[in-house]
């Protein structure tokens, strides 16, 4: 088993979603003790957004770029291998300002590549990223969840089935900047939603 944790959160050890990701991936852990985690930690390593150099780079022969095309899609490259190789992925989905961290879709915008992980067919793109599931932590200030003000949730599924994900499970904790009693509410609810999960390694 080979997971992927993506945490995108900025605050590192501070994070609620790092620390609800990372307290469901050591039970998991003990379960399946052969299981591999690769992280991946925007606060330790910043994703570059895309632009047109980088666009250029991809679009340039391996053998004509210049080193610093070379790097470019070298990072690019080991973005796609790390999520193509994993089995699960856990996200740590903080919200910050109405939407999701602008590094994570920075980390999309690296890892959709037509051809690696979707390709456009006659009837539309089709995800060659098959037989994966996603767990996502999904942290909020506020209250969210089911109303038309969650733009994460149809985000972040619209992304995965795009590159042919379609297993994603929520784990939501939110409230947490509304106060002592909705903060430990949140989490409780986080909490119960985790217990419900089927594990990663059932
Ligand atoms: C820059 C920033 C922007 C935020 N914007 C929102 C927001 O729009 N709505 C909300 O409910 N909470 C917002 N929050 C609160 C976070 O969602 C909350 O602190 C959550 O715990 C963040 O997840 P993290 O701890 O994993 O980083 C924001 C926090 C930060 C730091």
């Amino acid at each position: 088993m080979k997971i992927l944790h993506i945490k995108s959160s900025i605050l590192g050890e501070h994070s609620v979603s790092n620390q609800l990701s990372q307290a469901y991936l050591s039970d998991e852990l003990n379960v399946d003790q052969q299981a591999n985690v690769t992280v991946r930690d925007f606060a330790e390593q910043s994703i570059p957004h895309i632009d047109g150099a980088l666009l250029g780079a991809l679009g340039t022969a391996a053998e004509e770029r210049n080193s610093e095309q070379s790097k470019m899609v070298a990072f690019a490259d080991l973005l796609i291998s790390e999520i193509s190789e994993s089995d699960v992925i856990v996200l740590g989905l903080p919200m910050y300002n109405f939407g999701a961290p602008s590094m994570l879709k920075a980390y999309f915008d690296q890892i959709a590549r037509a051809g690696s992980t979707f390709s456009y067919t006659e009837n539309g793109p089709v995800g060659l990223l098959n037989d994966k599931e996603v767990i996502v932590f999904a942290t909020r200030g506020g209250l969210y969840q089911d109303t038309p003000q969650d733009t994460q949730t149809p985000f972040i599924r619209n992304f995965f089935a795009f590159i042919g994900i379609t297993n994603v499970k929520f784990v939501y904790a939110e409230g947490l900047q509304m106060g002592d009693e909705m903060r430990d509410k949140g989490l409780a609810q986080a909490k119960s939603m985790v217990e419900k999960l089927s594990t990663v390694a059932a």
